[in-house]
């Protein structure tokens, strides 16, 4: 069991280099698999959802063989099965974009009902589904796995009006349509970047996908994509967790290979809180040197502020002056952390979808724990600001989507090392024997 020891009270000072999108690169993985050729991706960041995407198509029978840490090229020329592993496929969440690509290529997909980051509340599917059946498939649940197949082996292009904005089910049902017969339109569609990172692999292997990045996408079904080379764009969450950062603990960094017009929603927030932020090509410098005052957060489909910066900003406003509220509206609830900011002295009520955060003058440090991916980046946030030293234990979350945190961290100043630690169970068992 990995944890983080944090002696905080540190600002960070110097310069980050921003990785690969981890929710682009856990789409574009699975799209590879319409690909019948060589598919070189680059830029792919090394976390560990992105290790077990390659190792579930691996499974499948495709060829992947790394070009380098970044760069890895993936033939699925001669996949054998497209029944994924239980096992590998229920531990990320976004293995349903194996349903997507696979029934898309070959007309059936077989795959464990996803897992993933469990943020509290449900994460429904159902709006993938009804895509899936709209072009045509019967989708079952049997046994754990989700069976989706279509008659004849070719979906049909058609109109599908998603009822809520849905990240995945745009993707899903972009990689499901992109073979399909005919023309297909996804209305009231998810904008976020990544999406539009999607339907550019795609394009760039041979779909032909238009409107990506509005709520309207077009796609005319293609007989078949062939290989190419695509380069996935910076991750936006991953900028937006560094900037916190230097909000909370004061400092000067320079942010490198960011898109800055990703960063908008997030570098919008941070100016008002007193955080300077200078945008020059594709890199922000963020600097805070006085006092942080209070502002209100609302969590909405991009272009709105991205729910999974949601527990970084409300650290962040937990030392500045006055009250914020936090309000989430994408997920039902995402505040379990909430807990944890409190045993280092947060000040902050959470009633259904909002948080009342009254700033604090300081954090001090304690053994926190990370429930999830982003709550685990606030919590290092936390510690890198707090007074004293923190043990941040569920480190694993963290490592599924931040590639080199820890080195990352270090090398802008921040006193943080990862150690090795018997889990509970062993620490008993060796107190007993
Ligand atoms: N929803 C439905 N039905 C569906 C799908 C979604 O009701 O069929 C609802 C959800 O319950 C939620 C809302 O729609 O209230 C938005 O969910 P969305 O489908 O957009 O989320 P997702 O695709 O499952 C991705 C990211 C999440 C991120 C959300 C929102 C991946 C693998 N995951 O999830 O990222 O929070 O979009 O932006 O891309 C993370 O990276 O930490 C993370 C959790």
């Amino acid at each position: 069991m990995t944890k983080y020891i944090v002696q905080g009270g540190k600002p960070l000072f110097g310069e980050v280099e921003i990785s690969g999108a981890k929710n682009a690169a856990v789409a574009i993985i699975p799209a590879a698999l319409l690909v019948d050729g060589v598919c070189r991706i680059e830029n792919i960041p090394q976390i560990s959802d992105v290790t077990l995407c390659l190792k579930i198509l691996e499974d499948l029978g495709a060829g992947i063989r790394s070009i380098n840490r970044h760069t890895v090229e993936i033939d699925c020329s001669h996949i054998r099965s497209t029944r994924t592993n239980y096992d590998l496929a229920r531990k990320i969440r976004a293995s349903y974009y194996l349903i997507g690509s696979l029934l898309g290529r070959f007309g059936e997909a077989s795959v464990a009902m996803p897992g993933g980051c469990n943020f509290g509340g449900v994460r429904p599917i159902d709006q993938h589904v009804k895509g899936f059946t709209a072009l045509g498939a019967k989708v079952s649940v049997e046994g754990g796995f989700i069976n989706a197949a279509v008659e004849g082996g070719r979906l049909k292009g058609t109109n599908i009006y998603l009822d809520v904005v849905s990240v995945g089910a745009t993707m899903n049902i972009m990689m499901a349509a992109v073979m399909a017969e005919g023309n297909t339109v996804i209305e009231n569609a998810a904008k976020e970047p990544h999406i539009v990172d999607l339907a550019n692999f795609l394009n760039s292997m041979g779909a032909n996908i238009r409107g990506a990045g509005t709520d309207t996408i077009k796609i005319r079904g293609v007989e078949k994509l062939t290989g190419g080379s695509y380069a996935i764009i910076p991750d936006q969450i991953e900028a937006g967790t560094y900037m916190a950062a230097v909000a909370a603990t004061g400092g000067q960094v320079l942010v490198k290979n960011i898109i800055p017009k990703h960063m908008d929603c997030i570098t919008a927030k941070l100016q008002e809180c007193g955080v300077e932020v200078e945008e020059q090509d594709d890199t922000l410098l963020v600097r805070r040197t006085g006092k942080m005052q209070r502002t209100n957060v609302k969590t909405l489909p991009y272009p709105g502020f991205p729910t999974d910066m949601q527990p970084q900003i409300t650290t962040v406003l937990a030392l500045a002056e006055g009250t914020s509220l936090v309000t989430e509206g994408v997920w039902g609830s995402r505040y379990r952390y909430v807990d944890e900011l409190k045993r280092m002295g947060a000040n902050i009520q959470v009633d259904d979808k909002t948080a009342v955060v009254e700033g604090v003058e300081y954090l001090t440090g304690a053994p926190v724990q990370a429930y999830d991916l982003r709550a685990g980046a606030a919590m290092v946030i936390a510690a890198l600001a707090a007074r004293g030293q923190s043990e941040i234990s569920g480190v694993q979350y963290i490592e599924r989507g931040y590639e080199d945190i820890v080195e990352k961290l270090r090398a802008i100043g921040a006193d943080i090392r990862a150690v090795e630690e018997p889990d509970d169970s062993e620490t008993l068992q060796a107190r007993i024997g």
